[in-house]
């Protein structure tokens, strides 16, 4: 890496819309890297703030950051990803966005039939019980821990 190409943490955060404390942050995650210089200050490549556009995009549809450094893990850490990188890591995103949205829509179309109900049945409320779950655990409470049920 050329050192002329290393930015201050400073820099990282005003060109990226991030704060400092952030940019701190994501490295103690694992999501940047930075090195440091001969005063022990750090400096990050020009390629982190692509990497942090991707965490921002990442956390603003709704992935965690868990899931995003797993994304990140699968992209080179040394220079910026190729197109290819990022196409893969989109269709990745998007299946996992998909999967999601689906499980939301199933909440909700079982919502409507709770509003103003209140019963939460263990037999028939699809949101507090949905498809019965807990029938093979047995009967009463399954919920409760089982120091509790006895
Ligand atoms: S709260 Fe009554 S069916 Fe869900």
């Amino acid at each position: 890496m050329d050192k002329n190409d290393l930015l201050p943490i400073g820099e990282v955060a005003a060109r990226s819309g991030v704060s400092v404390p952030t940019v701190r942050f994501y490295e103690e995650r694992g999501l940047i890297a930075s090195v440091r210089n001969a005063g022990n200050h750090r400096r990050y490549g020009r390629h982190v703030l692509r990497r942090i556009a991707v965490v921002r995009a990442g956390q603003r549809f709704g992935l965690s950051l868990g899931e995003i450094g797993e994304a990140l893990a699968t992209l080179p850490d040394d220079h910026p990803p190729t197109k290819g990188d990022w196409a893969r890591l989109s269709k990745v995103w998007h299946a996992a966005l998909t999967a999601r949205i689906d499980a939301l829509v199933e909440v909700r179309d079982g919502l409507t039939g709770c509003i103003g109900c209140g019963c939460l049945s263990m037999t028939s409320c699809p949101i507090y019980n949905p498809e019965d779950a807990h029938a093979a655990d047995g009967p009463g409470a399954q919920r409760w821990p089982a120091a509790a049920r006895e």
